[in-house]
């Protein structure tokens, strides 16, 4: 028999995943800093290996007006000028969404 409280349990660890999911964007800078200073200014006020001039910092991604998780989630998908075919997990593609998403807002 599954009690309450199980239930309970069940819904707060469901709960919790979601919302580490949205906040955290500490596994998503990890990917960042792996497949995107090649040519991204990941970190803002950080040069990686050779930020290509085209690439735009992912600073400057997050303050356009046109950036949204949503919008991230479909540019992650396909590929971008330049951009050798990464393929991304949809977990890594929320962790970045959620990453380059959180440059946008002041630091805490
Ligand atoms: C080989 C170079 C290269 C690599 C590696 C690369 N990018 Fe890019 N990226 C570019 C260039 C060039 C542009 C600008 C032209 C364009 O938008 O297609 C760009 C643009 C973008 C944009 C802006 C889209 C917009 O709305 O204008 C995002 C977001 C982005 N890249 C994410 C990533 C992520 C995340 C990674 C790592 C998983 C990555 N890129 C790796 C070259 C690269």
């Amino acid at each position: 028999m599954v009690s309450r409280f199980t239930l309970g349990l069940v819904a707060i660890l469901c709960a919790s995943g979601a919302m580490a999911q949205q906040t955290d964007p500490g596994p998503g800078r990890r990917l960042a800093e792996r497949y995107c200073t090649s040519c991204h200014e990941v970190r803002p006020g950080e040069t990686g290996a050779g930020p290509m001039a085209a690439a735009p910092s992912f600073q400057v991604v997050a303050r356009m007006p046109s950036t949204t998780q949503l919008s991230l989630h479909v540019f992650l998908r396909t590929s971008h000028a330049g951009m050798p075919n990464i393929l991304l997990t949809e977990q890594e593609i929320d962790d970045l969404a959620a990453y380059i998403d959180s440059l946008g807002t002041p630091q805490k």
